[in-house]
């Protein structure tokens, strides 16, 4: 199944309308309008276009995964070598907390988890989708080198990669203002909403080479090794510039022989990293500024209590 989003948020809030803001679908030329930083006060949509500020989800996490195999390796769903996965990008509020599912009209999750827009029975329904999954939506608007990167570096474990796509894209990326469909005019095509979010995600994600900015620091995946918490944090913060969000499950350190008697309860093996941002201007353009994690990390921070394993053998692909 689809892992489940943990920590960083503290509160849920529901919607599910078809616009956020009930934007018009007439001028969003956003070079004609300042390029506002998200969560600073000029970000508020009573002043600004929402389609050219984010003005909901102003927290941005750009998310990525570190798995040891895909359960999909039979259908040819591997894992690049020497690069972490997309998990995808998501906007929080500044506050830290989020709202999910924020536009049921543009729902092509096949799995919604939770099942309702506030994860509580009294929420409003998020129903399965069973239409074309959502990699389908790609090809007639011509961006198959996109589609072709996705199944390179946005993979899923443990349903098919188009799946993972769609979940994130329902949950997540119908939350933001910025990709609003009013926002894209009145020659909008059909899901170029969802491309254009694709490729902002990729566009992010390039620029978190994770799998390398550990390894600058001589963390590198093992089977043998074990590494501090602190370290890693450290490792990234240098070439980052900000504390990103470093996510463990495995058992936890005081139920382990080394941490026996410890009162570490923190996970012992990495799987995830979340970067944190603020953007001027629209999320798309790409002027980010990277922020501090407003959780902490739920690893165990004892030395040498992490493992960054090797993938699975069979499980990888070299390019
Ligand atoms: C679009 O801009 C024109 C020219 O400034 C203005 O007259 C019109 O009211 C605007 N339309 C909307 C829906 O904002
Ligand atoms: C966080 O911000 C959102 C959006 O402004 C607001 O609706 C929510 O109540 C805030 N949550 C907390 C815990 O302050
Ligand atoms: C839904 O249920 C929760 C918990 O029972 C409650 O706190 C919340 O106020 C309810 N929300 C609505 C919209 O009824
Ligand atoms: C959501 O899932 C729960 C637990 O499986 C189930 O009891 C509930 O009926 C589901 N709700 C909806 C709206 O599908
Ligand atoms: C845990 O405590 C027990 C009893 O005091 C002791 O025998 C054992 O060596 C301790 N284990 C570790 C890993 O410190
Ligand atoms: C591990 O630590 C947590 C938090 O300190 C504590 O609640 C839990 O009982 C500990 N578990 C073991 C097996 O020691
Ligand atoms: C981010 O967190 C680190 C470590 O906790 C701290 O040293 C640094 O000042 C923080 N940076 C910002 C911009 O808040
Ligand atoms: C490394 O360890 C992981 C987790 O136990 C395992 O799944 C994987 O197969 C191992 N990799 C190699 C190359 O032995
Ligand atoms: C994976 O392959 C390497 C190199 O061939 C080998 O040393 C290792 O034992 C294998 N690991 C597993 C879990 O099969």
């Amino acid at each position: 199944m689809l892992k489940h989003l943990i920590l960083a948020s503290t509160a849920f809030i529901s919607s599910a309308t078809a616009s956020l803001y009930g934007e018009s679908q007439l001028n969003h030329t956003c070079i004609l309008v300042p390029d506002y930083l998200s969560c600073s006060s000029q970000a508020n949509p009573a002043t600004v276009d929402s389609c050219c500020v984010e003005t909901y989800g102003g927290l941005l996490l750009q998310t990525q995964y570190w798995d040891v195999n895909t359960g999909f390796e039979v259908e040819g769903q591997l894992l690049p070598a020497y690069s972490w996965t997309i998990h995808g990008m998501w906007p929080d509020f500044c506050n830290g907390s989020y709202t999910q599912y924020c536009d049921l009209d543009r729902q092509y999750d096949p799995n919604p988890s939770p099942n309702t827009t506030n994860g509580l029975p009294n929420g409003t329904a998020v129903v399965p989708y069973t239409g074309p999954n959502i990699g389908t939506f790609l090809a007639p608007l011509g961006r198959f080198d996109l589609l072709a990167y996705m199944n390179m570096y946005w993979i899923s474990q443990g349903s098919p990669n188009a799946d993972f796509w769609g979940h994130e894209f329902s949950k997540h990326a119908t939350c933001f203002s910025t990709f609003d469909v009013p926002c894209y005019g009145p020659e909008y095509r059909e899901h170029e909403d969802v491309v254009n979010f694709f490729e902002t995600v990729v566009k992010y994600y390039m620029r978190l080479p994770t799998w390398g900015w550990l390894g600058a620091h001589g963390i590198y995946p093992s089977n043998t090794t074990t590494y501090t918490l602190g370290a890693m944090e450290a490792a990234l913060q240098h070439e980052y510039g900000t504390v990103p969000y470093l996510g463990c499950g495995g058992p936890s350190y005081n139920t382990t022989t080394a941490g026996a008697n410890s009162t570490d309860s923190g996970g012992t093996v990495l799987s995830e990293v979340w970067y944190y941002f603020h953007t001027y201007g629209r999320p798309q353009d790409g002027q980010s500024v990277p922020v501090n994690q407003t959780g902490s990390s739920s690893c165990a921070k004892a030395p040498g209590a992490i493992s960054y394993p090797e993938r699975a053998n069979g499980s990888v692909a070299y390019y």
